[in-house]
């Protein structure tokens, strides 16, 4: 799961998909109750929800102000910004960034889900950092398949925890349709592959590189996601600045970790099944850790800002 953090498919050491007995994560699943594409995976708003308060701290706010800097810069429509938020999930990006800027806002929140477009929609922002008036829609669909047509009128393009569940053709496509919509671009929270322990465990390392090959199966690209974007963003003249976001996991955090742990090592069985009965007891272990508060763990992800705009990729 773009946490993507948290491993599609895999939320438990059983059967991949099974409830966790809590949370559901992410389920690729044959569209079978939802209208939905076939072999898509569904994230459980309840995991959204665990981990807004954790990304929200994550998030680069270093990129903000050459973002505010850029968007100052462009032509302003009537209504203020339009900012396309894609993969929105239950709407936290907007959460997090709507109250972070000035002026009237409208945000257009895409996601394949209809379910987590309710969520979205519900709980949008009401507010920007100055107070003016923050509307928004939703758009259900692939957004894989948005084109610089569809983002004409654009502001600005986000997401957050979207980039490492998409292929590079996805992300060429994204890259291509923000210069051509002359628009800039925040990409949050996407996973570099790189997990640290407190303490650490013989185990850590076999179980990240099993859980970095399943974030890599078929085409997607996992960890390769971000470098594979700023090549893309870049070769489409944008100026592409980096930085990192990890999530920083202690005792007050223990609820996500135990989620994010079952599904990290769940995506790594899953991948590689030799693996099962020693991270049976590796997360038995890490959980127990994590429940008497003796856990601590860094997720590293990255934040990347692209800044495409009509008066070129010159920052
Ligand atoms: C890990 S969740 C992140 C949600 C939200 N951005 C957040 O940070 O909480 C990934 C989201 O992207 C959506 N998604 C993934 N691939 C998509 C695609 N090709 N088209 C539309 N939505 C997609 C999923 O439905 C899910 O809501």
């Amino acid at each position: 799961m773009s946490t993507s953090t948290t491993p599609p498919g895999a939320a438990t050491t059983k059967t991949p998909g099974q409830e966790t007995g809590t949370i559901r994560l992410g389920d690729r699943r044959r569209g079978v109750d939802v209208d939905m594409d076939d072999d898509v995976t569904r994230y459980a708003p309840e995991w959204l929800g665990l981990r807004e308060g954790v990304d929200a701290v994550a998030r680069a706010s270093e990129l903000l102000d050459p973002l505010r800097i850029r968007l100052a810069d462009l032509p302003q429509p009537d209504n203020g910004l339009v900012i396309h938020d894609l993969g929105c999930g239950t709407g936290s990006m907007g959460r997090w960034l709507a109250p972070r800027l000035d002026g009237p806002q409208h945000w257009v929140l895409h996601d394949r889900d209809p379910y987590l477009l309710h969520f979205a929609a519900v709980n949008s922002p009401r507010a920007a950092a100055d107070g003016s008036h923050v509307t928004v829609e939703t758009q259900r669909g692939d957004v894989a398949r948005l084109t610089s047509d569809a983002l004409a009128g654009a502001s600005l393009v986000t997401a957050s925890a979207l980039l490492d569940v998409l292929t590079g053709d996805e992300i060429e496509a994204l890259a291509a349709a923000c210069a051509g919509a002359g628009c800039p671009a925040l990409l949050t929270l996407s996973v570099v592959g790189r997990v640290e322990f407190t303490p650490a465990d013989p185990l850590d390392a076999e179980i990240t590189d099993a859980f970095n090959a399943h974030q890599r199966r078929g085409e997607l690209l996992g960890p390769d996601s971000v470098t594979t974007a700023c090549e893309a963003f870049a070769r489409h003249g944008a100026t592409v600045r980096l930085h990192p976001s990890a999530w920083r996991l202690g005792p007050d955090e223990a609820a996500l970790t135990a989620e994010w742990l079952r599904g990290w090592v769940g995506a790594a069985v899953e991948e590689r099944p030799e693996l099962a009965s020693r991270a049976d007891a590796y997360l038995r272990e890490r959980l127990a850790a994590c429940a008497a508060g003796e856990l601590s763990v860094v997720v590293h992800h990255s934040d990347l800002l692209a800044l495409t705009g009509p008066t070129g990729g010159t920052a």
